[in-house]
Order: C-alpha cells, then structure tokens, then sequence
C-alpha cells in the first residue's frame, strides 16, 4: 500500500514521540531510591507552579489567583507538604502571607469572595490550615493559629448542616442563589467528615469525633457512599431526598472518604468500623483509578483523562489523591505496603511525562511516557505532590501528621469563627444587591461554561 497523508503524519507522530522520549530520559530522570533525585523532581514540578503566582508581587491580591480562588487554597496546602517532605522553605513566606490575607474573620470566607462560595471552595482553605497544624508549618508572627483557622471552618460548616432534605448532609453552595444550592455533593460532605476527622485527632475533643461519625454515616444513607460496594458518588439531589445519583467516579471523592476514615481509624486506636472503611474503599480506589491497562501502579483520572477533556479543577484532583493516600498509609499503617507502590508507581509514570517544552513541564496524564501537550498551574500542582510524597520513605516517623499531644502546638480556639455574622445561611438577606448581582453573573458564566460537560465541578 501506498503511504498516505494520515499514514506520513502518523510516522511523524511516532518521530516526535520518541524525541521528546529521549529528551525526557536526559532531562527529568527520577530515582525513587534517592532522595537527591525526589527533592529535585519536586522543586522543579513546585517551581513550574510557582511562576504561575503573582500574589506576592505589588498591584497583585495575596493568595488570590487568577480566575479562581478555591485553588490558592489546593496550592497552599501542596505547598506546606512540599516544605515538610522536602524541607525546602523556598514559599513558606509567601504561604503564610496568603493564607492569612485570605482568611476572613478565622473562618475562610473572606467577603471579597465569600458571597459565591461552595462549601467545597471554602474547605480547601481550612483542610489547609489543617495540614500547616498537623505539620508544625511555621506560624505566622501577627495572624490566626493554623488550628484556629481549620476549626472556624469546621464551626461555620457545622452550622449549614442541612435537615430540610435528605435528613441532613451539606449542600453544594452556601447560598440559594448560587447554581448547584440544590445538590449535596461528596467532595463538600466529605471534606467536611476529613476535617472533623483530622481536629478529633488532633485535638482529642470528642465533639468533632462524633461530627466525623454523624457525617459518615449520613452519607451511607444516600447515593453518595456505599458502605458495602464502597462506591462513591459525585453528587445527589436535595429535590428529590437524596433518591438519585450523579455517579461520575472522581479520585479526590474517594481520597475525602478514605482519610476521614483513617483518621478516625487512628483517633479510635484502631477500631473495625473505620478499618472496613478503609480498606473498602481503599480497595476501589486501588482498582479504578490505577487502571492495569497502564500498567496498574500509575494512578489516572479515568473520566476525563482518555478524552482529554479535564478542567483546570479536575486536574487538581490526582494530587489530592496522592497526599491523602500518603497520609492514610501513615495513620493506618497496614496501608502502607499496598499503597506504596501505586505512589512509587504514579511519581515514576509522572517524571517520564514531565517532559514538556524542553523545561520538564508537566502534562495531565502520568503514563504512557510522553508529554501530553497540557501545562499549567494545576498539572504542576499534581505533580509537586505526588513527587513530594515520595519522600516519606525516607522519613521515618517524622513524615507523620503529629497532634497536641505528640508535639503539636498550634493555638486552639474552638469558637474560631463563631462571630463572623456574615458566614451563614442565616443571613443571606445582608448581602446586598450589587453581591447578589455579581455572584449571579459568575454563576451564569460557570454555567454557560459547563454545559455540555461531564460532571459537576467546584465553582470558584
Ligand atoms: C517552560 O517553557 C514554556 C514555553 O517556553 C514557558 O511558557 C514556561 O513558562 C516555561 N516554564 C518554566 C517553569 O520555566
Ligand atoms: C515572590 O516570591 C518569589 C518566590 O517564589 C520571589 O522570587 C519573588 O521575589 C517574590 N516577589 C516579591 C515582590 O517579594
Ligand atoms: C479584596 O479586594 C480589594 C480590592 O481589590 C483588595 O485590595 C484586597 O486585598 C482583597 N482582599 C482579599 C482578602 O482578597
Ligand atoms: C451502612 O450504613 C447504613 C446507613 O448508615 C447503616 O444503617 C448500616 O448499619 C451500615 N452497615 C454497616 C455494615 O456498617
Ligand atoms: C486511645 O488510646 C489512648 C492511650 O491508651 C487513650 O488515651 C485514648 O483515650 C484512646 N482514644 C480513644 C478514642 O479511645
Ligand atoms: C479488591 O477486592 C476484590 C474482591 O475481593 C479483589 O478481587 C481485588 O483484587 C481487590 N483489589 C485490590 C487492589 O486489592
Ligand atoms: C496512628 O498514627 C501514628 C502516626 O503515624 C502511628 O504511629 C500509630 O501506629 C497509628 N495508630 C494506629 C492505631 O494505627
Ligand atoms: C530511618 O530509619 C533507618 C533505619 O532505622 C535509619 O537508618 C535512617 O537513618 C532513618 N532516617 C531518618 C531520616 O531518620
Ligand atoms: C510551637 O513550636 C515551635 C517550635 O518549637 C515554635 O517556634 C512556635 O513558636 C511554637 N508555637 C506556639 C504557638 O507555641
Ligand atoms: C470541643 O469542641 C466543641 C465544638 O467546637 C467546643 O464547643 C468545646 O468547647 C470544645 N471543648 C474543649 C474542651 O475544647
């Protein structure tokens, strides 16, 4: 046969491919055995984030980037582990300086922003103030404690706890006005389970303890978990009672789920109920999102990954993964020989994509060891922390998340945000106009823009 047009750009494809192969191989060559070589794939994948923040420079707003302000809060806390696993201190300051000029009145809902909140956006921020707890991260000389931020976040959550449908369970977004008011979500329900998890354990206080358990077992009650299939569900209806599901399988709900359960695992020493959580869904997770057609250790977003169709936010979501399964395999150590060698595995697939424009930059899919053509702030995110986490098997003991009692002192206020008047469903009618207005306007735009889309994604 003839060599036709398709045939010619075809051998030019596989020309290119293995170009960028080799330039690979001579640019990001990543040895799991050394911690030289993790540190050094981590700073690299950090910096090619990092050139994508201005809000340390003047005329720019700290913590705040462009087109979004959930992310800040996604890439603070990648960058707090970053520092810990790596102990590279390159951001801190500008960690410290934008998590503090975000944080409202100690609860994350800053008004500049808080008027279109999901439950979800405003999570991020507190899971990472969690995280600057747990990981003794320096405080800040003149700002919040890193405990008192993450516990106004849980004490203005709480309060949106919503028995007007489904018997309870957090809405979506905060607001009625906002798209998506009608929903309960797992990443929203979830996130909250994880940080009430991870204050009882940190804190001893038995109040988040049985908020952790509420949480859970309400979400065995709807769509959203299963606790004999351990599937997890993207989102369910409050106009119906919870009865339908919108099943998009998403690697940070099931991450949400697994670390709140380990958590309470360690909290309770280590009691059944949170083991069979675990391990239940750790069992699925393992199964759908590190699929053996690649090889069955790199982890893989399977739902918009083989089309090619991930946003910015869903891009996000391996990294959230990849900590939370580093962390659960230190909190619930019978983890850790089965969760390690898919981190091994999804870091070693990642560093032979990090091959793009001939300055290791990263693409959003970890196998087949070329660069997939995407970058960003959010591939860069991902992969700062799946390469970072591979440093814990050269930690030992001190890669663990540590609590009040075994050596963190991180300022407890359990009325952390409390006083804010502004943070509830109570009080929607003091928003005025003009915020209504502008939050509708954004929430038309998202909209607009997810139609068509395959799932339900974070606003903001
Ligand atoms: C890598 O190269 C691209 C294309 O020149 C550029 O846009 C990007 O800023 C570079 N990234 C880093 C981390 O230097
Ligand atoms: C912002 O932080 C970066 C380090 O990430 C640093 O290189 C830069 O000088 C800082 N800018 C200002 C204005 O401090
Ligand atoms: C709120 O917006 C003002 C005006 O743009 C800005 O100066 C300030 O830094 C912003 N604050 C936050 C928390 O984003
Ligand atoms: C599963 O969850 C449901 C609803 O919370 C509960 O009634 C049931 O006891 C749970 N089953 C197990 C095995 O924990
Ligand atoms: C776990 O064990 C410790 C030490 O024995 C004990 O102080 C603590 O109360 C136990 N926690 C729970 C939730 O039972
Ligand atoms: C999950 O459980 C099923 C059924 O027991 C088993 O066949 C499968 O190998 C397990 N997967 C993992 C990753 O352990
Ligand atoms: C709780 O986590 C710590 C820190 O990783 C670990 O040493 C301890 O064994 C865990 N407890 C249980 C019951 O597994
Ligand atoms: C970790 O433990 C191993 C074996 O116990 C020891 O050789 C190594 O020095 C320890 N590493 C750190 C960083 O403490
Ligand atoms: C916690 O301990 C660190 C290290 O010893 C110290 O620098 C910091 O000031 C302490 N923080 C509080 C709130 O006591
Ligand atoms: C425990 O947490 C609850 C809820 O925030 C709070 O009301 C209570 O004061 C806390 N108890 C202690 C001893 O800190």
């Amino acid at each position: 046969m003839m060599p036709t047009a398709g045939g010619w750009s075809r051998w030019t494809g596989y020309l290119v491919t293995a170009l960028l192969a080799l330039q690979g191989a001579l640019a990001l060559d990543l040895n799991i055995d050394s911690s030289d070589s993790i540190k050094a794939a981590a700073s690299n994948a950090a910096y090619g984030m990092m050139i994508h923040y201005q809000g340390n420079e003047t005329g720019h707003i700290p913590g705040k980037l462009p087109g979004t302000w959930w992310e800040g809060g996604a890439m603070f806390m990648t960058l707090i582990q970053y520092w810990h696993f790596t102990g590279d201190d390159t951001y801190n300051e500008e960690v410290i300086e934008g998590m503090q000029w975000q944080a409202g009145d100690c609860d994350y809902m800053p008004s500049n922003w808080s008027s279109y909140l999901g439950n979800d956006d405003q999570m991020f921020w507190g899971l990472a103030a969690m995280t600057a707890a747990e990981l003794n991260f320096p405080d800040s000389t003149d700002g919040y404690s890193w405990l008192a931020l993450a516990q106004g976040v849980f004490n203005t959550q709480v309060n949106r706890w919503d028995t007007t449908s489904c018997n309870g369970g957090m809405r979506w977004q905060i607001y009625s006005y906002e798209a998506g008011y009608d929903m309960k979500n797992s990443i929203s329900n979830g996130g909250l389970f994880q940080l009430a998890a991870r204050l009882a354990r940190y804190t001893g206080n038995t109040t988040y303890a049985e908020w952790a358990e509420k949480i859970f077992d309400w979400s065995a009650t709807t769509p959203l978990l299963s606790n004999s299939t351990w599937n997890v569900a993207d989102s369910t209806e409050t106009t119906n009672d919870c009865a339908t599901q919108g099943d998009d399988q998403w690697t940070y709900n099931y991450g949400t789920y697994i670390m709140g359960a380990a958590y309470m695992y360690n909290y309770t020493n280590g009691t059944t109920k949170w083991l069979d959580a675990v391990t239940g869904l750790l069992n699925v997770t393992l199964d759908r999102f590190f699929p053996s057609s690649h090889g069955g250790e790199i982890m893989s977003e399977i739902l918009c990954e083989p089309t090619e169709v991930c946003n910015d936010n869903e891009i996000i979501f391996k990294g959230l993964l990849s900590t939370w399964l580093a962390f659960t395999s230190l909190v619930v150590p019978s983890t850790y020989d089965e969760i390690w060698p898919k981190l091994q595995g999804s870091a070693q697939g990642a560093a032979a994509t990090c091959i793009g424009n001939s300055n290791n930059t990263c693409g959003v899919r970890w196998y087949g060891d070329v660069w997939d053509g995407w970058s960003g702030l959010e591939e860069q995110m991902s992969t700062t922390s799946i390469f970072s986490v591979n440093m814990i098997p050269f930690m030992n003991t001190s890669a663990a998340p540590v609590t009040s009692t075994t050596g963190g002192n991180s300022t407890s206020d359990p009325s952390a945000g409390t006083t804010d008047k502004d943070s509830d469903t109570e009080t929607t009618t003091a928003i005025t106009t003009g915020d209504k207005a502008g939050a509708g306007i954004l929430t038309t735009v998202f909209v607009g823009m997810w139609i068509g889309m395959i799932a339900w994604v974070l606003i903001g």
